[in-house]
């Protein structure tokens, strides 16, 4: 049977992801646009930026905040170009994104002494065999498996290495425990909803001092440089892009940070995001037919949930297809270096009722692809 109620917003993509409830653009304020962003209210704007997002998120003391360009991305070679082969590294891996950064370390830092532990969609690599006095770079959440790692218990607190956690599917979703974390980087478009663009980058005092103290062996672009003269540039912590950011995509960011605070805060996020989950989990334990590709329950992402579906890939699109063009579920095909499958993403913009909402269209658009196609 056709289901009769659709979901009041069919954005299930894992970025840009859904806008907040209640999202509106005309309620934005724009008196910063068409201004120098380096004016006093587009500095301010991007000051709260930085500052909202510590106290939000409750950054240890020390801890610095800076809007970074190129996304997620950007954040993460900022970083590991400017820190990294100070000292061995262990990167982990276990999806598409993960790979990424094994590949720069590897492939164009060309860095000796790195150690790759990897793993298979829906798993994770082994955290036991992590050295902590090594540089450790991983992704908490792999995106594209729909696996996380499960806490942060194998990260030594008294490490001499530093940890760089690309964290864009989980800052918000999940209770990050920041002291373990020395660099994290993540972008607005994922667990709130916000614009391309721009990557935001945290950082201990102990990444800090590597900046300070170290100075790699390869040239570093002026879209990297976070130091001038061995000092920290503290101007770019408060503010003071290294070069000129969409002040819309800044309102646009404030906007969701408002929100964040207007809901309870980021365990009001967190549960957002598990609540999601968890009506998913529920689905699949009552269908055959449909499970995930993170099997272990604490390996398995809040945010980018990726589910594994008995049928062909052909299949598989057809569901996908017909799910877009019900006008139900838009973005939900896995990614393309991903097994085939479904990836639907339950972060903190999302309506727990859309996802409920969405169940029963599955199941119809599953018997229509398995029977038609
Ligand atoms: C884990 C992970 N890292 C990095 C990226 C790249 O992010 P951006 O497009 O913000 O640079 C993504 C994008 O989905 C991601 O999921």
């Amino acid at each position: 049977m056709r289901p009769q109620i659709k979901p009041e917003n069919p954005n299930f993509s894992s970025g840009p992801c859904a806008k907040r409830p209640g999202y509106d653009v005309n309620q934005l304020d724009l008196s910063v646009l068409g201004r120098s962003h380096r004016a006093a209210i587009g500095k301010q704007a991007l000051k709260s930026a930085c500052l909202d997002t510590a106290r939000i998120l409750g950054l240890p003391e020390g801890y610095r905040v800076a809007v970074v360009p190129a996304s997620d991305t950007g954040a993460m070679e900022m970083a590991m170009w400017s820190m990294l082969g100070e000292r061995p590294v262990d990167v982990l891996y276990w999806e598409s994104f993960g790979k990424g950064w094994a590949t720069d370390i590897n492939k164009q830092l060309k860095l000796d002494n790195v150690r790759t532990l990897s793993a298979d969609y829906g798993h994770i690599p082994d955290l036991a065999q992590v050295n902590c006095d090594h540089d450790v770079v991983f992704t908490w959440n792999g995106t594209t498996s729909g696996a996380c790692v499960p806490d942060a218990d194998w990260i030594d607190d008294n490490r001499s290495g530093l940890t760089f956690c690309d964290a864009t599917s989980a800052v918000f979703a999940k209770d990050l425990p920041w002291d373990k974390l020395d660099v994290v980087t993540y972008s607005w478009q994922k667990v709130l909803g916000g614009e391309g663009g721009h990557g935001m980058l945290i950082l201990s005092p102990r990444a800090v001092q590597r900046l300070e103290n170290y100075t790699p062996a390869w040239p570093l672009p002026k879209i990297f440089r976070m130091t001038n003269g061995g000092q920290l540039t503290e101007d770019l912590f408060t503010g003071a892009t290294i070069n000129t950011p969409s002040m819309l995509c800044v309102v646009d960011y404030l906007d969701a940070l408002n929100w964040v605070d207007s809901i309870g805060g980021v365990p009001a996020t967190v549960k957002r995001c598990n609540d999601n989950l968890a009506v998913l989990e529920a689905f699949v334990a009552q269908h055959d037919w449909i499970d995930f590709l993170a099997k272990d329950k604490a390996v398995r992402s809040n945010t980018s949930v990726c589910l594994s579906v008995e049928l062909s890939g052909d299949q598989v699109k057809a569901m996908i297809k017909l799910l877009e063009q019900e006008q139900v579920a838009y973005d939900i095909g896995a990614y393309r270096d991903a097994p085939a499958g479904l990836r639907i993403w339950c972060g903190a913009t999302v309506e727990t009722a859309n996802i409920q909402a969405l169940l029963p269209w599955l199941e119809w658009a599953y018997n229509e692809a398995k029977s038609t196609h």
